[in-house]
């Protein structure tokens, strides 16, 4: 079976799918799959065959400037594999993980990993998710969403840290509602901190959500199938104090968030965390796979956050090792995966 990876993209979270796409490409079955990289640039392009192999094959190779890069092509050209049955795409964030990706795959009736169109452009966007969640019994924080507009307007009400923090409290995160990695999010107590923590969520989307804090520690759970998905155990994020899981503490220094797999919380918790997680799944119309992240609140309360519909898979990435941690190897997830996409 060809299995066309694609990996990379033009979003925030280029470096995240790059390494993503190497422990797939490492571990992804050989005798079973033959493996065609497809590597998306950091400016929006195409590489060749051999750059796209020599990416995931060679940790020291260049991914930075890929002007450098020679045979690049408009993503539009994936049209031209005709010999590829099936496709991995391990794009994060924007065009990647929001249905723009799949919607080319769509067209070209291939069948493909994860989410289709709808289920990935609503769980992109964190307020839409959210929307679907409490539509689905499933409590989420309290928020206000900023478009860029109202964001335009001086005189806008929700531009003031005293009208938002009177609606949601003075512990707030200010978020763009279409990011992943945790990026252009800020955590925000005075009104200085709520100024810049809009400039610097505007510069990521044009939709911007003002959230409550939920004071506690963070829990995840990975959802895997289709109509008859199954969901792991339940994995816990604690944050150093006065610290939570940002881009920096995720990916480049694990000493202020700790993982702990599995979560050592009470059952009734636990299986709170696995049935609202697969409430939401089913209410996005998600498929294939998703990590959905809760918070546990301080006095026990299971609030939906949101839901990953191409989750990482870094070496430090939650949704692998929630599976491993129930005997579901990361080889097999991946074989697991290309079965789902061809069902
Ligand atoms: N958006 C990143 C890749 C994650 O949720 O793991
Ligand atoms: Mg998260």
């Amino acid at each position: 079976i060809r299995v066309g990876l694609i990996f990379g993209g033009n979003s925030s979270e280029y470096e995240v799918s790059i390494i993503s796409g190497r422990n797939i490409y490492k571990a992804i079955d050989k005798e079973k799959y033959d493996v065609y990289p497809m590597w998306i640039t950091n400016t929006g392009f195409l590489a060749s065959d051999a750059d796209s192999r020599k990416v995931l094959e060679d940790p020291s190779y260049q991914i930075e400037n890929p002007h450098n890069v020679t045979n690049i092509s408009n993503v539009i050209e994936l049209s031209c594999r005709p010999e590829i049955d099936v496709f991995f795409p391990i794009v994060h964030g924007n065009l990647g993980e929001d249905g723009c990706l799949q919607g080319l795959l769509r067209i070209l009736d291939k069948p493909f990993v994860g989410d289709d169109v709808l289920a990935a452009a609503i769980t992109m966007d964190k307020e839409l998710n959210k929307i679907m969640a409490q539509r689905a019994g499933v409590p989420v924080a309290d928020w206000i969403s900023i478009k860029r507009f109202e964001y335009n307007d001086a005189k806008n009400e929700k531009l003031s840290y005293d009208y938002v923090s009177q609606k949601l409290g003075t512990d707030l995160f200010v978020k763009p509602s279409n990011q992943g990695s945790s990026v252009g999010i800020s955590h925000v107590t005075s009104a200085s901190d709520y100024k810049a923590a809009l400039a610097e969520a505007f510069k990521y989307d044009d939709k911007v959500l003002v959230e409550e804090t939920i004071k506690g520690t963070e829990v995840e759970t990975a959802v895997l199938g289709n109509d008859d998905a199954i969901v792991s155990g339940v994995g816990q994020i604690t944050n150093a104090q006065g610290s939570w899981y940002s881009y920096e503490n995720k990916y480049n220094d694990n000493s202020t968030s700790k993982l702990q797999i599995p979560a050592a919380l009470p059952s009734e918790i636990i299986e709170t965390v696995r049935r609202q997680a697969l409430k939401v799944y089913h209410a996005t119309e998600c498929s294939g796979l998703a990590r959905v992240d809760s918070m546990l609140s301080s006095d026990n309360k299971v609030i939906f956050n949101e839901l990953n519909s191409l989750p990482g898979f870094t070496n430090i990435s939650m949704y692998p090792k929630l599976f491993e941690q129930v005997g579901i190897s990361y080889t097999e997830l991946i074989t697991k995966l290309l079965n789902y996409a061809l069902d």
